[in-house]
């Protein structure tokens, strides 16, 4: 099954065949290809190049504790996603360590990361799927998080499995049809309001 996003001009394969699955098979993620993709996030740029990020990865294969204890801070919604052989919590450093104060743009940096990483993930042959919906606050209490540190999104990361192994309901969502806004309502001129010509 393709899910490859339908654009409406000529983007790179890498970008057009990239998706969110709900679905991951039993494969294991190969540690090569994993640190790849570690290796990918490393070199995302970032406000005065601090890399603001860290990554708490559990790779089921090698850290079967570690991958149930990430999995436990997914909310239920989020379930399906305790199936992926590899879990990841993204982190922030909320203040810059040059000069202690408050970095406005570590989210952004540890966005620009994970999209770096989804990148070589794609090129992998891997799908990723990012989660928003865990607990913060048990994150803090079961991962040993210190103060100063932002715990932003989750990864599950693994080989594409059949949306028929879903969940009615989810298997709808698996093979639903791929939208975005048009490129005019969220591209503009150099003016807010004005149409990009
Ligand atoms: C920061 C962020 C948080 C997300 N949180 C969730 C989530 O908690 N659960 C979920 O099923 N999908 C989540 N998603 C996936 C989005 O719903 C998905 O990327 C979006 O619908 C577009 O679909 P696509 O990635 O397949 O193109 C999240 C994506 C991002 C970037």
């Amino acid at each position: 099954m393709s899910r490859d996003a339908p654009v409406d001009v000529d983007v790179h394969p890498l970008v057009a065949r990239r998706w969110s699955p709900r679905s991951f098979t039993d494969a294991p993620v190969s540690p090569d290809a994993l640190q790849r993709m570690l290796e990918a996030a490393r070199w995302a740029p970032s406000c005065f190049n601090e890399q603001p990020w860290r990554f708490l990865v559990a790779d089921r294969s090698g850290d079967p504790e570690g991958h149930t204890r990430l999995g436990a801070l997914l909310n239920e919604g989020n379930a399906w996603a305790r199936a992926a052989p590899v879990l990841v919590l993204g982190a922030t450093l909320e203040r810059f360590a040059r000069n202690d104060r408050l970095n406005a743009h570590a989210r952004y940096d540890l966005g620009q990361a994970v999209a770096w990483l989804t990148v070589q993930a794609t090129h992998e042959g891997l799908f990723l799927h990012q989660l928003a919906g865990f607990s913060r606050e048990a994150a803090f209490g079961e991962l040993g998080l210190p103060d100063g540190v932002d715990p932003v999104v989750m990864l599950a990361i693994g080989h594409l499995g059949p949306a028929s192994a879903l969940p009615p309901a989810l298997e709808a969502r698996e093979t639903a049809p791929r939208r975005r806004q048009p490129r005019q309502a969220i591209t503009l001129g150099a003016r807010w309001g004005q149409p990009l010509t």
